[in-house]
């Protein structure tokens, strides 16, 4: 029996993703798992049918690695794979959407207006700029709808500094989820499907040096502190824990996923999003958790291997 671990890929993310591949390999390795790691590339579709793996761990991040392409070749070509289905990735994997559906079944987020780029053209860029204000109050966050590795997000403290924001968002998506700023402590949770259901692994809190996790703050060691797990009273941190694990049951998430969320100064617990192929490098969350909970990341991973396949 092996796996292949897809990784690289053609987004944004791909040295995230090589990163994410060779850890991810080497623990399942260390678990007595046979794995091959392969560069997502345009020779995939052939290379999958002829080898025909048991199984496939996704370490791909952003664009086909989790809007539910590369699960839809997996699923047409009937190979098994760890993580969520291809449409529920469609759905899951754009930002708006997902807050959308959170929302409607009752889980705090912060307020949100979704602005394509065709938006600008037709109706002027400084009445929309001036409406986003209004509405959202300064500052708020401007990202791309759909992404990740805080690529193109921003925090904006003044109008002034909203147009060049918007350019720079516009760059990864064609457009821009704004939302209200919760000033709070960054949390984010591993929540992983096991024989009792899914299960939300400790909580990582994120206090990154510079005030903002943005990239570099992500994956330059030594420049964000974590604190695993955060730094919560029980029953904030039994809220963070409870939130992850309804995202992932509302969403219709399978295997593992990780809710990023803010626990604002009154204690209020709002979802920020879902992502549903959480970074494995030596600076991301979910090995942190997993080292909180006293699980290998190998054995996690090699578990939802045998789940995949069975
Ligand atoms: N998008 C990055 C890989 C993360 O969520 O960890
Ligand atoms: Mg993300």
């Amino acid at each position: 029996r092996w796996v292949a671990v897809l990784a690289g890929g053609l987004s944004h993310e791909r040295d995230v993703s090589l990163r994410s591949g060779r850890r991810v390999s080497a623990a399942l390795r260390q678990s007595g798992v046979a794995v091959e790691e392969w560069d997502a590339d345009a020779g995939l579709l052939p290379k999958l049918r002829e080898h025909r793996p048991d199984a496939v761990v996704i370490a791909l991040h952003g664009g086909e690695g989790e809007n539910g392409s590369i699960q839809t070749i997996l699923e047409l070509l009937g190979i098994p794979y760890v993580g969520t289905d291809a449409g529920t990735c469609r759905r899951a994997w754009d930002k708006p959407t997902a807050k959308a559906e959170l929302r409607r079944a009752g889980v705090l987020t912060p307020d949100w207006v979704v602005l394509p780029q065709s938006a600008f053209r037709e109706l002027g860029a400084q009445p929309v700029l001036d409406a986003m204000v209004e509405r959202l109050g300064l500052p708020m966050m401007l990202k791309p709808d759909q992404g990740g590795s805080a690529l193109g997000a921003q925090v904006v403290r003044s109008a002034a500094e909203l147009p060049t924001a918007m350019v720079g968002s516009l760059a990864y998506s064609d457009a821009v989820l704004a939302e209200q700023f919760i000033d709070g402590v960054e949390v984010a949770v591993t929540v992983v499907d096991g024989p009792g259901g899914p299960e939300a692994l400790p909580a990582v809190e994120i206090a990154p040096a510079s005030g903002v996790y943005d990239y570099t703050a992500r994956y330059t060691a030594g420049l964000t502190t974590f604190h695993t797990p955060a730094r919560l009273d029980d029953a904030t941190a039994a809220k963070v824990a409870e939130l992850a694990v309804s995202a992932h049951r509302l969403l219709g998430l399978r295997d593992v996923s990780r809710t990023d969320a803010v626990v604002s100064a009154t204690g209020e617990v709002y979802f920020i999003e879902v992502n549903l192929s959480p970074g494995l490098t030596e600076t991301s969350l979910l090995p942190m958790a997993a080292e909180a909970a006293g699980r290998s990341l190998g054995s996690i991973y090699a578990g939802l291997v045998d789940r995949a396949i069975a």
